[in-house]
């Protein structure tokens, strides 16, 4: 059995994938991230499967796939922004290095904008974005051991602000 080096969590467009194969590339790891492995199982993507079975079924397929990565990859695991919304996943978590990516709702509007391969934040993304962050911020804050905000950084200036904060810098 493994276990991640370094778990994301965080909210859809901060960064996770980006980030973590930044951080991969440092620690010398490989880098998984839940959607894509949703993605390839499914053979269909994370708009699809919304749109054919809803969130129920996705959340369903998340939740396998969450339990699955973080018991059989040593590298740096992203996890999809709502992953964390599961009680079970959320205990999971304890005991791993989680790192949350954070960013303010301006941020957010930027970099998500109107991506429409982003089910959650089709329709009005920044009320959608306030909505889902006052249901997720202490969720996110709950399974994190450290949290690195991304406002105004390169995905380079938070990869270094990670590994600092849950001290892998010399790595
Ligand atoms: C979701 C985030 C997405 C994806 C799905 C739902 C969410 O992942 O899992 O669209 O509920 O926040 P990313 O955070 O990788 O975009």
């Amino acid at each position: 059995m493994s276990t991640p080096v370094i778990v994301l969590v965080g909210p859809m467009g901060v960064g996770k994938s980006t980030v973590g194969q930044l951080l991969s590339d440092r620690l010398g790891t490989g880098y998984r991230d839940t959607d894509e492995d949703i993605v390839t199982a499914e053979g269909r993507s994370i708009a699809d499967i919304f749109l054919e079975d809803g969130e129920a079924a996705f959340r369903a397929l998340e939740k396998d796939a969450v339990r699955a990565a973080l018991a059989g990859h040593d590298g740096v695991l992203a996890l999809g922004g709502g992953a964390i919304l599961d009680e079970g996943t959320r205990e999971l978590l304890a005991g791993h290095r989680v790192v949350y990516l954070s960013m303010d709702v301006e941020e957010a509007v930027k970099r998500t904008g109107l991506n429409a391969a982003r089910p959650l934040l089709a329709v009005n993304p920044r009320k959608q974005w306030r909505e889902l962050m006052e249901a997720r911020r202490h969720l996110y804050e709950a399974v994190a051991t450290v949290v690195v905000a991304t406002d105004g950084r390169t995905p380079e200036d938070v990869a270094r602000a990670a590994l600092e904060a849950v001290e892998l810098k010399d790595v």
